[in-house]
């Protein structure tokens, strides 16, 4: 019976891990970089964790379950922030100011697979605890940043979208809403740009909410709060002005946000949105910690890739595979007998070292072989063994000269 991998899943062979570990590899140099010191959590929680305060629509989208047996309610997680702030409450007062954490865990959500959304994806999340000030949320966007210029994009490409939880909230109450309906006013507006405006009026009024509270934010682009005023000159400062810009579409659906919010899109609009993320000032102490600020975001893989790869910014095929510093190949009986010793030598002096494990004499073939695994160099095992020595082949020039077989391991340390 052929079985498949569940649907929004994906299996990763070794080029596409390969990809991968590349965007891994920029998100964790530019988080190291800025300070901050990676942790893990759990891929399941307490199903609890996340109805007190991720919002509705992450709730309806929870993978949720028991033990066999069992009957304490589970949740594969949807996302990390609920963790960190339950690691970060658990720690007490003896976290220190700041805390500067990052991680880059897998997450699962039940939703509709689609361009961009999967039902697991990996999310890097960068968090800055203890600083309440937008200096702080400045550094958090910049270390942003930094990864996505490291994977090749610039300010030409993507934009980070700021906006500010207070100021939607209070408009969103100025014009008639009752506070009982803000949390289901935020997720519908963060739907908004997926909808057209026919279908997102139904909504509003599906849901019974005053359609004025949404309208007003139809080209309103002219957002005032004094935490944005200070972001601006914050942004400038560390940089990355070039990058970002103000704008009242941002909204977030996770009901923890209580300050700036932010989201980094592809600039012409292609794609989902790339990363999210906010000011969660309350999370931490709701969850039983101190009085702790926090903000922080989570960039998603999959939809990295994709504009990644609509740039020409991800290569196709093997180009993220490791390889190897010496292939050794053999064409006689005393080479294959010395293959074991010279490949486990190298391997014990640090050194990428694959060897053929063809029987064929044919050393074009073999050399052929070595080239398909793009090493950069050969050693071939051949007549010269009589006399001691082995051939080294360097595979970009061509060029070839004979090292004794005693020296070959010290020839490439
Ligand atoms: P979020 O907006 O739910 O925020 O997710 C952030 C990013 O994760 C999205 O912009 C997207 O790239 C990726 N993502 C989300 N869902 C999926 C999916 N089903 N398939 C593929 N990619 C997806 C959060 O999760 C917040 N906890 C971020 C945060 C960290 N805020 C503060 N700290």
């Amino acid at each position: 019976m052929a079985h498949q991998h569940p649907k929004g899943t994906r299996d990763f062979f070794p080029a596409e891990l390969a990809a991968l570990h590349h965007i891994e590899c920029a998100w964790r140099t530019a988080s190291v970089n800025a300070g901050f010191d990676e942790i893990e959590g759990p891929t399941f929680e307490h199903l609890d964790l996340y109805t007190v305060k991720s919002g509705e629509g992450i709730v309806s989208e929870l993978f949720s379950f028991k033990r066999a047996g069992g009957d304490v309610d589970y949740a594969l997680r949807p996302e990390f922030t609920p963790t960190l702030a339950r690691m970060a409450a658990a720690k007490g007062r003896s976290l220190s100011v700041p805390t500067k954490w990052f991680g880059i865990p897998s997450h699962f959500r039940a939703e509709r697979p689609q361009r961009g959304r999967l039902r697991e994806f990996k999310q890097w999340n960068v968090d800055l605890l203890g600083i309440d000030a937008p200096s702080a949320d400045a550094e958090v966007i910049a270390t942003a940043i930094h990864a996505l210029a490291e994977l090749g994009l610039t300010h030409n490409d993507v934009v980070v979208r700021i906006s500010h939880r207070s100021v939607v909230t209070s408009m969103l109450l100025e014009s008639g809403l009752d506070a009982s309906q803000l949390d289901q006013a935020l997720a519908l507006l963060d739907k908004k740009e997926k909808m057209d405006d026919e279908t997102f009026l139904s909504k509003v009024n599906e849901a019974g909410l005053p359609e004025a509270a949404f309208t007003q934010f139809d080209g309103n682009t002219e957002i005032s709060h004094p935490d944005l005023d200070v972001l601006q000159t914050e942004l400038s400062r560390w940089g990355v002005a070039d990058w970002c810009t103000f704008d009242f579409g941002i909204v977030r659906g996770l009901a923890y946000y209580t300050g700036i919010v932010f989201e980094i899109h592809e600039r012409s609009g292609a794609e989902r949105a790339i990363a999210g993320g906010g000011r969660y000032d309350k999370l931490i102490e709701m969850f039983g910690g101190p009085a702790m600020p926090a903000v922080g975001f989570g960039m998603g893989d999959v939809v990295l890739s994709l504009v990644l790869k609509d740039k020409g910014l991800l290569e196709e095929g093997d180009a993220y595979m490791p390889t190897p510093e010496v292939f050794v190949v053999s064409a006689s009986d005393e080479g294959d007998d010395a293959i074991p010793n010279i490949v486990s030598s190298l391997r014990a002096h640090g050194i990428h070292a694959r060897q053929s494990y063809k029987t064929t004499r044919n050393v074009g073939k073999l050399l052929t072989e070595a080239g398909k695994t793009r090493a950069k160099n050969a050693i071939i095992l051949g007549a010269e063994l009589e006399e001691g020595n082995v051939v080294v082949k360097n595979l970009e020039s061509g060029e070839q000269i004979q090292v004794p077989l005693a020296s070959v391991v010290e020839h490439f340390s």
